[in-house]
């Protein structure tokens, strides 16, 4: 390419595209779902009204969220064979290599929903994977910590499930928190979906190919998984339990000091992000999330959540964060909140990922329904030797 850049659908439906699913203002830190503001749908809507409207177009009315809760929970389940994925793993496997092992070994149990091209299939495999990524993360959590997977309940809301069956036992029934089922729905909504993200480029790229829905989930459970991406949120909490280990607020100036120095390629993480330039308006949600969860459960004094507060407060007022526009993002509260919530830190990814399918599976079906679409092919501008003879051995 000599810099003249002709429309080619198959690179624009995966490096960058027209899309009507989400809009980014970074600069004025906004964030809208199918022109709603995430903060009306985060305080007026629960994660299934989202995902029917990420998916369909349109939030449900009375009649359709009643069907798609019922079919959502009918598909909860997933194959008792699903067991023996998970006794390949050792117990102390990383959450987010289960996941993505799971997440691709669906491909081979649902044979009626894999053709990428047929809409039926699409829309079968779509509600798959939005039921049953709550029961693949809970026992993901189950196998790590040696404890009996726990069903799902059908009478339960979507978010009340999965607490259930992560926190519940045989032993006793687990009576859901309402505050807490409110903040991990909260978490999810905030997650659902952002654009073209790396991830969402991923499975874009990913099921342009033609390979199964279940499959191109798998690979944005993988690219998900970097600590540049969605790994930021388990990154996020170490670094605020190193702070804190390490004198805590006393510590901010120094760890400041060690951003700023280029050698160390120390990040502060949890801040910073591609687009937005201005606050993500998901961070302030999650915020308050943290707030909340944090007073219901008594911890308002929660060493962590101030010593956040802190660091955002000096980060935000400090030259470097404020020349280089680096604000909280999505993943520096989140971490907090999660482990209020008793979610170990190994699984912040992994639930980021349970929310993202919906986003995931929109962005396909939104490439797949572009006539024009084609198998994604970035070119690359070779800039290496020039043509050249091979040399017998002897003379290289
Ligand atoms: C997510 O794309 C999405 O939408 C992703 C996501 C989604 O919902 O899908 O929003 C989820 O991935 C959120 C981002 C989570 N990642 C982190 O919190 C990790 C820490 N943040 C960074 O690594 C970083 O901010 C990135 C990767 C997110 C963005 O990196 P960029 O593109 O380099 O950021 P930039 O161009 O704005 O950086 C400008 C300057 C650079 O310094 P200089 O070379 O100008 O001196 O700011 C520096 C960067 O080095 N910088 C940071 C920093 N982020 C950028 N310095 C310290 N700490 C940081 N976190």
């Amino acid at each position: 390419q000599t810099g003249k850049f002709t429309y080619d659908p198959g690179f624009l439906s995966t490096a960058s595209c027209n899309s009507s699913i989400t809009y980014i203002d970074g600069d004025k830190g906004e964030l809208l779902y199918r022109g709603y503001p995430i903060e009306q749908l985060a305080t007026q809507c629960d994660f299934l009204d989202t995902c029917h409207l990420l998916l369909y177009g349109e939030l449900p009315n009375l009649e359709q969220q009643a069907s798609f809760k019922k079919l959502v929970t009918n598909h909860t389940m997933v194959n008792e064979q699903m067991q023996f994925f998970l006794r390949g793993f050792r117990r102390d496997a990383h959450p987010m290599a289960v996941m993505t092992g799971l997440v691709g070994g669906l491909s081979a149990f649902y044979h009626d929903s894999t053709d990428i091209n047929n809409p039926k299939h699409r829309e079968i495999s779509a509600i798959r994977l939005i039921a049953k990524m709550p029961t693949l993360v809970a026992m993901a959590y189950k196998y790590g910590i040696g404890q009996p997977y726990i069903y799902p309940k059908n009478d339960l809301s979507y978010s009340a499930n999965f607490m259930r069956m992560m926190f519940g036992t045989p032993c006793e029934e687990y009576a859901p928190n309402d505050v807490l089922v409110r903040a991990i729905d909260r978490i999810f909504i905030l997650h659902a979906d952002h654009e073209q993200n790396a991830s969402t480029s991923t499975v874009r790229l990913c099921g342009s190919s033609g390979t199964n829905p279940f499959a191109a989930i798998a690979a944005g459970v993988a690219c998900l998984w970097g600590p540049a991406h969605g790994g930021a949120n388990e990154a996020a909490l170490n670094m605020l339990e190193d702070i804190q280990r390490n004198g805590g607020v006393e510590r901010i100036g120094e760890f400041i000091k060690q951003v700023k120095d280029k050698n160390s390629n120390v990040k502060l993480m949890g801040f910073g992000h591609r687009v937005y330039k201005n606050y993500d308006p998901r961070a302030k949600l999650m915020r308050e999330t943290c707030h909340e969860v944090l007073s219901a459960l008594g911890l308002h004094d929660d060493p962590l959540f101030k010593l956040a507060m802190a660091l955002e407060k000096i980060a935000l007022e400090d030259e470097y964060f404020v020349a280089r526009k680096l604000y909280p993002n999505v993943d520096f509260y989140s971490g907090i909140v999660q482990r209020a919530i008793g979610i170990p830190v190994s699984l912040f990814t992994a639930i980021f990922a349970l929310a993202r399918t919906v986003g995931w599976i929109a962005q396909l079906n939104e490439m797949i329904a572009d006539p024009e679409y084609k198998i994604g092919r970035p070119r690359q501008l070779f800039v290496g030797s020039k043509a050249r003879d091979v040399k017998p051995i002897g003379e290289r």
